[in-house]
């Protein structure tokens, strides 16, 4: 006997086998984004997965209102698209801030909408008052958080930490409190609205507290820990709404994201409680460091033309990339000058650092796309060793990631960080505009060392230039 096509598409069955189809393409979409070479395929298979489920839950015949789905639809994809199609890639954190608060945000209201429709959780289990309460106070610190992440990245607040000083842990934990213990009384009973609207409000205060104290420096890092927040509150909304769509995509962000920050925080070799705790980076200069041109040592500086004779004549040129690259989108020039290194017989690597420039990956997306062979990127384990047997290392808008006061300097705010270990090389040429120091707001020891020599400028122009030098030799 065959139903109607109509009540086989909207089967509880049917649905449940399309949530673990997408659930397939999720994690073997994301198992693509462990390589360069394989993240664009993954990236569009996990789409696939997303799409699917959004049609599986589409599908529910318990889904209404198609007139405000639609409304909904045409919103997200006027905003999003443009949004992520003109994004430039050195503001991509704050866009993943965004699109992750907006996620958090979502989790929040379905809770309060949850409740409404409950008359405050009256005639259903337990659990799912406090998963859907968990999700509301979770989800509204992530939107609240995301947004100040993205303020501050965007310059649209100051980057360096805003506190209360020493009642502002005192004012977060009480927030916490009275957001948890407002969640109680709901679960206790209390059906009054006003209970749930006090817990998304001090949830927001709170969310908005947490993030404020954190130097600009640290929001790649808080971006990647809120990121987890929404994972987890969306899998708890799942468990309320029994989605497994939710539970499963809600703990693979979870996961992930908490994976992702640990790994950030120990590339910069800091805990993650003390990165929450505030109080670095933001573009300040740190206590313990020298400030820019406090350094006594001199700067010897150099022009395009003595770099490429110096290059030309080298066996191993390595590139290090650093944020300033991203800045002057120089990576299809670097490209273009490395080719003509090897058309001399020139060895040329790239060193990339786990944190160089603002997001995970961030060199090896740009080189990516500019071409460069992948087996040219090397790690920044497997490329220290080969710094001494380098003649020439090449920095190119990196800083705080070549500053040997990590290894050197226990007073130093970075020390501790695994650097890559520029100064090992035979020679090193510094690429940027200024002595002004990176991120982290510190001076760096490198421009002061004998065999550095500093090119002044944009890094692009500047590799244009040497690029037109070794042509002419
Ligand atoms: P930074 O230390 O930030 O240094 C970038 C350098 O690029 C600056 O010194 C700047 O000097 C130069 N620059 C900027 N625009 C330029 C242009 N158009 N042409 C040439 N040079 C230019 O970068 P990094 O070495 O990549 O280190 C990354 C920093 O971000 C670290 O402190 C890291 O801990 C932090 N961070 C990264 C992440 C991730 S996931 N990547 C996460 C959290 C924190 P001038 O202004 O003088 O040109």
């Amino acid at each position: 006997m065959t139903l109607p096509l109509a009540s086989f598409l909207q089967d509880h069955d049917f649905i449940q086998v399309l949530y673990i189809v997408s659930f397939g393409l999720f994690i073997y979409g994301m198992s693509g984004l462990t390589g360069p070479r394989t993240a664009v395929r993954g990236n569009r298979i996990a789409a696939a997965g997303m799409a699917l489920a959004v049609i599986a839950t589409l599908l529910d015949p318990r889904m209404g209102n198609w007139g405000l789905i639609a409304l909904g639809l045409v919103i997200g994809a006027a905003v999003g698209v443009p949004a992520a199609r003109n994004v430039r890639m050195t503001a991509m954190p704050q866009m993943v801030a965004l699109f992750n608060g907006v996620g958090g945000g979502a989790v929040a209201l379905i809770s309060w909408v949850e409740f409404r429709n409950t008359q405050g959780f009256a005639h259903t289990p337990t659990y799912v008052a406090v998963f859907s309460l968990f999700a509301a106070i979770v989800g509204s610190v992530s939107f609240w958080g995301s947004n100040i992440a993205f303020g501050k990245l965007q310059e649209l607040i100051p980057g360096r930490p805003i506190t209360l000083g020493r009642a502002q842990q005192l004012v977060n934990g009480a927030l916490a409190a009275a957001a948890i213990g407002l969640a109680a009384a709901i679960v206790a009973g209390g059906h009054s609205q006003a209970l749930i609207i006090g817990v998304l409000l001090c949830a927001a205060v709170l969310g908005n507290f947490v993030v404020l104290p954190i130097g600009g420096a640290d929001m790649p890092v808080v971006i990647s820990l809120l990121n987890a927040f929404t994972g987890l509150s969306a899998a708890a909304t799942g468990v309320a709404l029994n989605n497994p769509a939710l539970i499963v995509a809600g703990m693979i962000v979870g996961a992930s994201g908490t994976i992702l920050t640990n790994l950030m925080a120990v590339a910069m070799n800091r805990s993650v409680p003390a990165i929450v705790a505030g109080g670095f980076g933001g573009g300040g200069v740190t206590a313990g460091a020298a400030g820019p041109g406090e350094h006594a040592g001199t700067v010897r500086s150099t022009s395009a033309s003595d770099a490429a004779i110096q290059m030309a004549y080298a066996r191993q040129v390595v590139v290090v990339p650093g944020y300033g690259m991203a800045v002057a989108q120089a990576q299809h020039a670097v490209r273009e000058m490395a080719k003509v290194l090897e058309d001399r017989g020139v060895q040329v690597k790239y060193a990339i650092h786990p944190v160089a420039g603002r997001m995970p990956g961030h060199m090896n997306v740009l080189l990516a796309e500019a071409d460069v062979p992948y087996e040219q990127l090397k790690e920044m384990d497997d490329v220290n060793p080969e710094f001494p047997r380098t003649d020439v290392a090449l920095v190119i808008g990196a800083n705080d990631v070549t500053n040997p006061a990590a290894n050197s300097n226990p007073d130093s705010p970075i020390f501790g960080m695994p650097i890559l270990n520029v100064n090992e090389s035979q020679s090193v040429i510094v690429l940027k505009r200024s002595m002004n120091p990176g991120f982290a707001g510190i001076d760096n020891e490198l421009y002061y060392d004998p065999k550095t020599a500093m090119l002044f400028g944009d890094a692009k122009a500047s590799v244009d230039d040497i690029t037109a030098e070794l042509q002419a030799l």
